[in-house]
């Protein structure tokens, strides 16, 4: 049995052998990014480099990152999907390319020295060509010559054998995937067969040479990358022989936590009376126990880098997981509060690796949206089956042959109030409801109902902004605007605080939206509000004396000899972005900033200073 420090080790030692420069994960929500939610794969921090910037550590990288994504969300459940995972990545930036990326990913699979995967268990597929981009020929002979044989190499279209933008527009290119068998050995199919599930995909080499521009249009880039990720908890399951990811200790005692909360065996069929899944009564316990623990763990790395439950955004999806999670633990029977108690394993399982997991928010927030949400649980499943077994009008029966056929949610009922409703008293994330209706064997035309909700929702919005619009005048700024000016309020609370507190003050992470920020910075010990005010004082002198941001280009060190403050040295490529506000502050960044302090509207105030982790405040300022 092999740890999963053991292979994470592992992995980067093997690259580390080939030259590659190992460089930490960067925290889940991007920084300067407001284009996508989360960060989706490894290569999601490094698009400036793909795209041509010289990166401080070379043109040879690996790393393990945290990743969410939540586009398989209805997928997990199952074996090997998963909403938070972590990607043992590496990349070439412009240097090796297909031979040499392929070569290594075969060895590091296969070599007795490294993982000694069994070579009649793996399968590849590469690109077949389209209109944007020709057959991957280069991957095909390539992976003819390891010796793979032919019937094993699937070609495939885009949409399995092509990868990125991560967001709308990017770095992308054509890929190859390795796929590991996890049936039986002594039954491995000759040829590869997208469609079974025993194929499990376990790396994706991706060749990126293009970029998608906002037009549509694929256009070469200078330089060829590559860019591979492979998912660890796939592969330390299939280096463990195990076929279900959930039973390798990246969640086990997860589970084990699960079983003894409700005292259901993981795979068990429960009868259990409290247990009512329409008609059938009985729930499929691994199913939700796997639900229960994939969510758990995504909420706890989440809040750990700086999420909170919201209506909106990260804090919505997040919503929507923990909610999703104490559905499922409902259906297992559990009738109090459990998150931070199965948080608590998540923490233990992970804290060697990623200390900051310990960061207090994490149970405090789980409590406070399990709370919240528990109240109106039972009221919307009611609601629920009150509507569903009220035949008037709602449903009609077709009859198939001698069987009765499904359901049919009529569209001209009030079902799309009705899943508004539970969205908006009760707290039911759309997608919750959508699964309830489902589960009782109703079928329905899913866009539709989705395309109604949203107008309901956007006519609800408008309606509330209208009237907070005419509340408060000139209340409806632009948020990408306020979000701006929080921006560089946040370099001057920085200049401010290490004025304040001392120059051992540096930034350890932040969060801004249209409303607030939110700032993580490096002091042992509480404020004193005589602290505060000082910070206060300081920011909103800066902004009253409508002092100029100027920006310069200039290289990494030139910016230290100036005393610019930096929060995350090694992402920076040489030359770098100086923001100064000059007799106020000077901080290297990527940006948005306003040009002059006096666009700043308000007043500067901290709302809240508490500890976030060890040695770790956070503050929460608003402009009034
Ligand atoms: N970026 C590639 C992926 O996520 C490696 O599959």
């Amino acid at each position: 049995m092999i740890t999963a420090n053991e292979l994470r080790q592992k992995y980067l030692k093997f690259f580390e052998s080939k030259g590659h420069a190992i460089i930490p994960s960067a925290p889940l929500v991007p920084e300067n990014d407001s284009t996508v939610l989360f960060t989706t794969a490894g290569m999601h921090p490094l698009v400036p480099y793909l795209m041509g910037e010289k990166h401080p550590m070379g043109k040879r990288l690996a790393d393990v990152q945290k990743c969410v994504r939540t586009g398989d969300i209805d997928e997990v459940g199952d074996p090997t999907h998963h909403t938070f995972f972590e990607m043992l990545g590496n990349w070439s930036l412009g240097d090796y390319f297909k031979e040499e990326s392929i070569t290594m990913s075969w060895e590091f699979l296969t070599s007795k020295e490294w993982l000694g995967l069994d070579k009649n268990r793996i399968a590849v597929s590469v690109f077949a060509g389209d209109k944007d981009a020709p057959f991957d020929e280069g991957s095909f002979e390539i992976w003819k010559n390891i010796g793979m044989s032919e019937s094993r190499i699937a070609k495939l279209p885009k949409k399995n054998n092509w990868w990125g933008p991560a967001g709308e527009t990017g770095p992308c290119g054509a890929d190859t995937e390795i796929f590991y068998w996890v049936g039986d050995a002594e039954k491995v199919p000759d040829s590869f067969n997208d469609d079974n599930d025993l194929w499990v995909e376990i790396w994706n080499n991706v060749f990126m040479e293009y970029n998608k521009k906002k037009d549509g249009a694929y256009e070469k880039i200078a330089q060829q990358n590559v860019d591979t990720g492979m998912g660890l908890e796939r592969i330390l399951a299939a280096v463990n022989g195990f076929s279900d990811n959930y039973k390798t200790e990246l969640f086990w005692p997860i589970i084990q936590k699960i079983e003894e909360l409700t005292k259901f065996k993981y795979g068990e069929k429960s009868d259990s009376e409290h247990i009512k899944d329409d008609g059938q009564c009985w729930v499929d316990t691994r199913k939700s126990m796997r639900i229960v623990a994939d969510h758990i763990k995504a909420a706890v790395f989440m809040i750990t880098d700086g999420v909170e439950p919201s209506n909106t955004e990260r804090g919505y999806v997040l919503r929507r997981l923990i909610r999703r999670a104490v559905r499922q633990g409902y259906k297992l029977g559990i009738k109090n509060n459990f998150t931070a108690e199965i948080a608590k394993i998540v923490q233990d399982l992970c804290k060697e690796t990623y200390p900051e997991v310990l960061n207090e928010n994490v149970l405090v927030e789980l409590q406070k949206e399990e709370n919240n949400f528990r109240k109106t649980l039972e009221r919307g499943l009611v609601k629920i089956d009150k509507y569903l077994s009220n035949p008037e009008g709602n449903f009609f029966y077709e009859k198939k042959g001698d069987e009765m056929g499904k359901r049919q949610l009529y569209f001209n009922t009030d079902a799309t109030e009705l899943i508004f409703d539970l969205y908006q008293t009760e707290g039911f994330p759309l997608e919750m409801t959508l699964e309830e209706l489902k589960r009782t064997g109703v079928s329905f035309d899913e866009n539709k109902l989705k395309e109604r909700f949203n107008e309901l929702l956007k006519k609800h919005q408008d309606l509330s902004r209208t009237a907070s619009a005419g509340m408060f005048k000139g209340g409806l700024a632009d948020t990408k605007e306020e979000t701006t000016q929080l921006h560089t309020v946040a370099h001057l609370m920085l200049a401010g605080l290490r004025k304040t507190l001392g120059e051992h003050v540096h930034q350890k992470g932040s969060n801004i939206n249209g409303e607030r920020v939110r700032f993580d910075f490096s002091h042992p010990e509480k404020m004193t509000d005589e602290q505060k005010q000082a910070v206060e004082k300081y920011v909103n002198e800066a902004i009253e004396a409508k002092v100029d941001v100027a920006l310069e280009e200039m290289s990494l060190d030139e910016a230290r000899e100036k005393g610019a403050e930096g929060a995350f040295e090694n992402k920076y490529g040489d030359v770098v972005k100086v923001f100064t506000i000059e007799g106020f502050s000077r901080e290297i960044c990527g940006g948005p900033h306003v040009k002059n302090t006096g666009d700043i509207k308000g007043k500067f105030k901290i709302k809240k200073e508490e500890s976030s982790s060890a040695g770790v405040r956070r503050i929460k300022a608003v402009l009034e």
